[in-house]
């Protein structure tokens, strides 16, 4: 279980992270989102014991994160912004070392390097120099080394950012797959990547959440949020106002050949409302859906100004 109470960094009087307070459980899949400067790293250098807080306390499976922090960190596998590593080592060097370092030796270690290189598809790359590795496979060193002693929490800084279509996928299968005794933060500023795996989401803003729950309730604040997009092979002035005057309809907009049709507030019903309309005027529609809702729009609305 994680604890953080009331947490806080100030650079002079610059408040990098503003009280926060939160608890998660084993199985929680916590994704932080936030614009540039939000405090995501900063926060997570607090979690792992890197970076002591201004004030405020923080427990890892009961030990505190200041005071007790070898057993806090037994428990935490932790991928830095960025991914460093000891860039003259080797994969396997690097692996082997933090591996020791885990207080792992002999076959024990051979497995966990083994499973962890497997893990990240770093087999062909192992005895390579790290600073000769393309960016990619650089932070699939860095989740390896997270990953290695299977801790109970994984706090992974972008673990996705500079990593191929094939690598995203099997980060966030592999993050899916975890055991349920375990614990997640992941921060990243792919907004899909926090409905693909994240059970719980964090907006940060200026140090301090602005936003906290499941993706789904997230969604709900998405102006789009149950909104009807439509794909027209044509679409018209004609057309485009006459949707505009349906009742129920609250306002319009258009993107290439889709149109979206909000709703008054306390419609429920839209959906069926547009399928009468467009079977009474006989309009051709080659697809309709109901929005679920958008995030980006949630992010710009939650966070706008924020950027540092
Ligand atoms: N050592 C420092 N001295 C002064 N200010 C700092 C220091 N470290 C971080 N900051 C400031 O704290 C704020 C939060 O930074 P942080 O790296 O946590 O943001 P972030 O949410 O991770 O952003 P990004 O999405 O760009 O990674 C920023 O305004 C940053 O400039
Ligand atoms: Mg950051």
């Amino acid at each position: 279980m994680i604890e953080v109470s009331h947490l806080s960094k100030h650079y002079g009087d610059f408040v990098a992270v503003n009280d926060l307070s939160f608890r998660l459980v084993p199985g929680d899949i916590l994704g932080f989102l936030g614009p540039n400067g939000a405090g995501k790293s900063t926060t997570m250098k607090m979690l792992t014991g890197f970076l002591r807080p201004t004030s405020g306390d923080i427990s890892i499976w009961g030990s505190d994160v200041w005071t007790d922090t070898l057993a806090a960190q037994s428990h935490i596998g932790y991928l830095p912004e960025g991914a460093p590593a000891y860039e003259e080592m080797t994969p396997l060097g690097f692996l082997n070392f933090i591996a020791e370092a885990r207080g792992l030796s002999g076959p024990d270690r051979d497995d966990a390097v083994s499973k962890a290189s497997a893990t990240m598809s770093l087999e062909s790359v192992l005895n390579q120099k790290i600073e000769t590795l393309s960016k990619g496979f650089k932070r699939r060193v860095g989740m390896a080394q997270a990953i290695l002693h299977d801790p109970d929490v994984l706090i992974l800084d972008e673990p996705t950012d500079g990593l191929d279509p094939n690598q995203k996928h099997e980060v966030r299968e592999m993050i899916k797959g975890l055991s349920k005794e375990k614990i997640v933060i992941v921060s990243t500023h792919i907004l899909e990547e926090v409905t693909a795996v994240c059970n719980r989401v964090m907006v940060l803003a200026g140090g301090a959440i602005v936003s906290d729950g499941a993706p789904e309730d997230l969604l709900t604040l998405s102006r789009h949020h149950g909104a009807v997009t439509l794909e027209l092979i044509e679409i018209t002035e004609e057309l485009t106002s006459a949707f505009q005057s349906l009742d129920g309809v609250d306002e319009v907009e258009r993107e290439d050949n889709r149109l979206t049709l909000m709703p008054v507030s306390d419609v429920t019903d839209l959906f069926s409302r547009v399928m009468s309309f467009i079977r009474e005027k006989d309009v051709t529609v080659t697809a309709a859906f109901v929005e679920q809702g958008r995030l980006d729009d949630v992010f710009r609305t939650l966070t706008e100004g924020d950027a540092q």
